[in-house]
């Protein structure tokens, strides 16, 4: 197979730096980053048919650490010699940590993916001035720096896939340097419908369309996501020409197709790391804490959009209106930082630790601790945690996908239920076999996180294999084979 070149901001690998100036490297985190890290099966046979394809990865670096290492690389290509990059060369691009921080965090972060999500409430409202017009010059030139690097690293005739939000420009510029390449962009969130995706200034959200129609094909997660784009190219960006029935866009003279790509899990991959030791032993202390009680698991990043203080609010309600439940069930919430250099985001963990610290003072014991919150991101018990849930919650405001819902279900151990909510793309998938709800809806969730409780065993284990059938019918190497397959 002809050469495929990655582009995301976050890439496969991470660095730190120890006290004696050695680089020590990670496995970086996230949905796309999980999804494409199986890409080449990460040495395995592929067992799909899928070929293997020879892949570069282009990321920024992300922080001090990660700029030395790329600084230290030859070429910018980094020597992985001996870590799992799911077979993948890694390019790091030293970006300044000025543009870096408007681009990423400014930009990427607190404006699309607020859109995206729908995340913008009053009195959080979109400020767009001077000082925003700035950091989309940065936004402007962070995607240059990608356009730049894939286009003098591409064979003829290579194909780029260039992922998610961070990059919405890069294969317009991409295609401007180098229109002998096949691209491909790909929307990890959700999209905004045109009513809400107008808060954009009109020149910037036409720009962030047009920079995606550079692209040959443009990927999504669900249709909802696919039909908002195209109903923002038809209602947002003049001269933009929609056909429906073929599901393209016709701008400036060239086609993009628009397609759905569900992501799911890899289940094999992902039954044998749940067998390790570390998540036996993790199991074996979660156990501990929990005893014979019954057990309610979330997992998320500490994300506005995942909703985590309306679920505790739900679990708070439930606790109220069922005190059969006292004593006999725990909920473990684990919240991961996340994108903490902004303000909304420190300001929502410690909102999540408020609550959750309420809910302990009104229902806790001197035996009984209802609801554990832990912060601190530790993989091997997350896989623990999902083994041994009753019930799993997944109930963000909006998500592209949604990986937790899917994760669950193949390592769960006697089967669990999912409280689901129907704003997540992963409901197009298990929605038949969750309990689904709407996010707002504290009450129905509250309700729904009972009737998920009072589920016979036999009733849960079947829709659970059920969800796990759904969650694993499209592994990552076929999602994104079928990405590569749509250039052709
Ligand atoms: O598309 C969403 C995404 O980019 C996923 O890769 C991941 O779940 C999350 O956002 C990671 O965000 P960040 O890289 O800002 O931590």
């Amino acid at each position: 197979m002809s050469q495929v070149l990655v582009a995301s901001n976050r890439g496969p690998v991470s660095f730190s730096l120890a006290d004696d100036g050695s680089l020590t490297l990670r496995r970086g985190g996230g949905g796309l980053v999980s999804g494409l890290a199986a890409v080449t099966g990460g040495g395995r046979e592929p067992d799909d048919g899928c070929a293997p394809p020879d892949v570069l990865w282009v990321c920024a670096a992300l922080g001090e650490a990660d700029r030395s290492a790329a600084r230290r690389a030859p070429e910018g290509r980094l020597d992985l010699d001996g870590h799992d990059t799911g077979g993948a060369a890694v390019r790091m691009l030293d970006i300044p940590p000025a543009t870096f921080h408007r681009a990423y965090n400014a930009v990427a972060n607190s404006t699309l993916w607020f859109v995206h999500h729908l995340l913008y409430d009053t009195p959080r409202v979109p400020h767009f001035d001077a000082r925003a017009r700035r950091d989309w010059q940065s936004y402007e030139a962070y995607n240059a720096a990608f356009a730049d690097a894939l286009a003098r690293d591409a064979a003829p005739g290579a194909k780029a896939a260039v992922q998610d939000y961070h990059l919405s420009l890069a294969p317009r510029m991409l295609r401007d340097r180098r229109p002998d390449l096949k691209i491909v962009h790909f929307s990890h969130t959700p999209w905004a419908s045109p009513e809400y995706y107008r808060l954009l200034p009109d020149d910037v959200g036409a720009a962030v369309l047009d920079g995606i129609l550079g692209a040959d094909h443009a990927g999504f997660l669900a249709e909802r996501w696919a039909a908002a784009f195209l109903d923002c190219c038809e209602q947002l960006l003049p001269g933009a020409r929609v056909d429906r029935a073929a599901r393209t866009v016709t701008f400036a003279g060239h086609v993009t197709r628009v397609g759905v790509h569900a992501l799911g899990v890899d289940g094999q991959q992902l039954r044998a790391r749940a067998a390790e030791p570390d998540v036996a032993e993790r199991r074996r202390a979660l156990r501990e804490q929990v005893g014979d009680r019954r057990l309610i698991v979330r997992i998320d990043r500490t994300e506005l959009s995942k909703n985590i203080v309306r679920g505790l609010a739900a679990y708070r309600e439930m606790l109220a209106n069922h005190p059969e439940w006292h004593g006999r069930v725990v909920h473990l919430a684990f919240a991961y930082p996340s994108r903490h250099d902004l303000p909304e985001y420190r300001e929502y963990t410690a909102a999540v630790q408020r609550l959750a610290a309420q809910i302990v003072d009104e229902y806790g014991t001197a035996t009984w601790d209802p609801l554990i919150l832990q912060v601190n991101d530790d993989y091997p018990r997350s896989l623990a945690a999902y083994g041994m849930a009753d019930v799993l919650v997944v109930n963000p405001i909006r998500d592209g996908m949604n990986l937790v819902a899917k994760e669950g279900p193949v390592v769960s151990e006697h089967g669990c239920a999912l409280v689901l909510s129907r704003e997540a793309g992963a409901a197009a998938e298990l929605a038949a076999d969750a309990l689904v709800v709407n996010p707002y809806d504290v009450s129905q969730t509250a309700e729904a996180l009972h009737q998920a409780l009072l589920m016979p065993p036999d009733r849960r284990a079947e829709r659970s294999a059920r969800l796990a059938a759904a969650a694993t019918a499209l592994p990552p190497r076929r999602w994104f084979a079928d990405q590569l397959a749509a250039l052709d």
